[in-house]
């Protein structure tokens, strides 16, 4: 694939507009087909408003060449020449497979069919396709134009040109790409269940309120937000469907365990900034929580979820998900945490690490804070990440 390749995207809602906004802006023609009318209208309004700004910010030299690219179709027909389908439609694996099987009959014999599903199996999409050696998981993160990482995610179908040719292409396009294991979550949405799930269960236990959680992790550890703040801007009912999602999909491994806090707080529609309140209440003139800034506190809190983030990343890595460098440019580049958290734990020391977590999983007798066996091969082998 180069320059060339006329790129095709399924779906016009916030993600396939972003991933063809990436596209036409690496110069490739785009064809993006939505079945929604009104959605396909959005998506060129909101194309043309954040290409004009781009032009007037002079990150583009124009936005008209750049949105000329871009053929916006109602027909998935239009597809036929592209040397590459991306898929950014609705999360249901029936409707996947059948659009998969659907796209089969149009395009060519040697066009790669990608998803951009954020939890779904790429085996189970793959497997819908008669040629099913052609198809991957491409995962980008919202916003996809902003956030560097790009999961590449191979089937146990996948051949491996459609791998090689897959990253190179979105390499090529100046993300940062990381290999992952077809397994739930990839590597960025399983490593960074601990965020919202120990975040969670430190407020249920009575420890901390929402407000002093959010300021041990962004004052005290550095992260970008806190993870209620975080929760809120995704949205309590899409973040806590993903945890379900994942919890099932693990065969209900405790450490995945969802939160009955989370769970009232969706069921309540308290769903975050979109609704007005989530854990914090966004109705104009509200005076926001003050956190509890004991330092020792804070730290406590911090540690805690440190360390399961840690634990869950040590676990991808024992489990051969990715390399270790791949999980750590993820948590960095997908999510924005201050540093890689392999990286990190070499700097806390790999033994307090697992003092830690071992001191939890006795208070507790939870299979959710066992420490991962790797972490303990290297503790007691003197051994670094890095
Ligand atoms: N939103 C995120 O943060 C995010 C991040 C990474 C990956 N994803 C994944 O990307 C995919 C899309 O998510 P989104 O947030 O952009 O959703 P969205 O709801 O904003 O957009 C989905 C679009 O697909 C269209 N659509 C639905 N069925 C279709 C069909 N059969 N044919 C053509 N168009 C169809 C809809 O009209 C809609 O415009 C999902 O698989 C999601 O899991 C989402």
């Amino acid at each position: 694939m180069n320059k060339d390749t006329i790129v095709g995207v399924l779906g016009a809602g916030s993600m396939g507009s972003g991933i063809a906004q990436i596209a036409a802006t690496q110069e490739h023609q785009v064809v993006l087909v939505d079945l929604n009318t009104e959605a396909l209208a959005k998506a060129q309004a909101s194309l043309e408003k954040i290409l004009a700004r781009l032009e007037e910010k002079e990150r583009i030299s124009s936005a008209e060449e750049v949105l000329s690219r871009i053929i916006f179709s109602e027909k998935i027909t239009d597809f036929s020449n592209c040397g590459i389908v991306i898929e950014a439609i609705i999360e249901n694996i029936e409707i996947k497979q059948k659009v998969f099987s659907n796209l089969e009959d149009i395009v060519s014999e040697s066009c790669v069919l990608a998803s951009n599903t954020s939890s779904l199996s790429i085996a189970s999409i793959a497997c819908s396709c008669k040629i099913s050696e052609r198809v991957i998981g491409i995962h980008f993160f919202n916003p996809a134009p902003l956030m560097p990482l790009v999961e590449i995610i191979p089937a146990v179908q996948t051949s491996e040109a459609t791998k090689n040719d897959a990253r190179a292409l979105i390499d090529g396009w100046k993300k940062v790409t990381v290999l992952t294991k077809d397994t739930p979550g990839f590597i960025v949405n399983r490593v960074a269940r601990p965020f919202y799930g120990e975040a969670l269960r430190i407020y249920e236990e009575g420890i901390a309120d929402f407000a002093t959680i959010d300021w041990a992790m962004t004052e005290l550890g550095g992260f970008r937000m806190g993870p209620f703040t975080l929760m809120d801007y995704i949205g309590n009912d899409v973040n806590y469907t993903v945890t379900e999602t994942v919890f099932a999909a693990f065969y209900y491994d405790q450490r995945y365990k969802p939160s009955f806090t989370q769970k009232r707080h969706s069921e309540a529609g308290w769903y975050g900034r979109k609704s007005g309140r989530g854990y914090y209440n966004y109705a104009e003139g509200t005076e926001q929580p003050n956190p509890n800034k004991d330092e020792v506190l804070g730290k406590q809190i911090l540690d805690r979820i440190l360390m399961m983030l840690i634990n869950e990343a040590v676990d991808a890595l024992f489990l051969n998900i990715a390399t270790k460098e791949d999980i750590d440019l993820a948590m960095t580049k997908g999510v924005n945490y201050p540093k890689g958290l392999l990286s990190w734990a070499d700097e806390i020391g790999l033994d307090k690490v697992l003092n830690h977590l071992e001191e939890m999983f006795n208070e507790y007798g939870e299979d959710r804070y066992r420490p991962s066996p790797l972490l303990r091969r290297m503790v007691r082998d003197g051994k670094k990440f890095f």
